[in-house]
């Protein structure tokens, strides 16, 4: 049984997102006593500060997976050179009633693919800002700006070439990063 349990969000809900593919493929790259979940952002109605009291049950559910996760990657598009709509609905619903964030201490991860050049640097940067006020001690390095090229993803779904080598590094850092957390 795994020791270990890391909720992965992924920003964006696109049927072949690249992110999710990686979501995937990173996990394969962890020990076995982690285990991850990717949770469903795309049933989250828009947040609306009046449905704070009695929070519908797709909320309800994306809280409880948070609480009872031991950390949390972000795994994100880059929209318009900042986070994907979809994924800032669902950190505000689960940072909601004041004072009850699920995401308050849980050791994060940040990772994105683009098939632009910067690799969604720019998202990154912005959800960065956006975990530190949550209070999210997130892993600063390494970066892992991802740009999608043919190759990336072996017919299996693991990464391939020089990327597999460096995402590897980037698995052993954040498991790293979880343990002295849970310590
Ligand atoms: C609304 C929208 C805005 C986008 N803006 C950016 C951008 O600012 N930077 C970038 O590198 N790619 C941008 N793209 C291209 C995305 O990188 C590309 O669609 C990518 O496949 C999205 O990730 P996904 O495959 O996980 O859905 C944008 C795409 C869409 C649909």
């Amino acid at each position: 049984m795994s020791q270990y349990e890391i909720a992965v969000v992924v920003g964006s809900l696109r049927r072949d997102s690249f992110n999710r593919k990686l979501a995937t493929a990173i996990a394969r790259l962890a020990p076995p006593e982690f285990s991850f979940k990717q949770v469903n952002i795309g049933d989250l109605p828009l947040y609306n500060q009046d449905n704070d009291a009695a929070p519908p049950e797709p909320v309800r559910r994306l809280k409880g997976e948070i609480t009872s996760a031991n950390g949390v990657i972000f795994v994100t598009a880059e929209y318009n050179r900042s986070i994907p709509g979809v994924l800032k609905n669902a950190i505000d619903h689960a940072s909601r009633p004041y004072g009850q964030s699920a995401w308050a201490g849980k050791p994060a991860g940040v990772l994105g693919a683009s098939v632009g050049a910067i690799g969604t640097a720019v998202a990154q940067q912005h959800l960065r800002n956006v975990l530190a006020y949550l209070d999210m001690p997130t892993l600063g390095q390494p970066e892992a700006f991802i740009q999608v090229k043919e190759g990336l993803f072996d017919p299996a779904g693991d990464i391939s070439g020089s990327s597999k080598q460096f995402l590897q590094g980037w698995m052993d850092r954040y498991v790293a990063w979880v343990k002295k957390y849970a310590a």
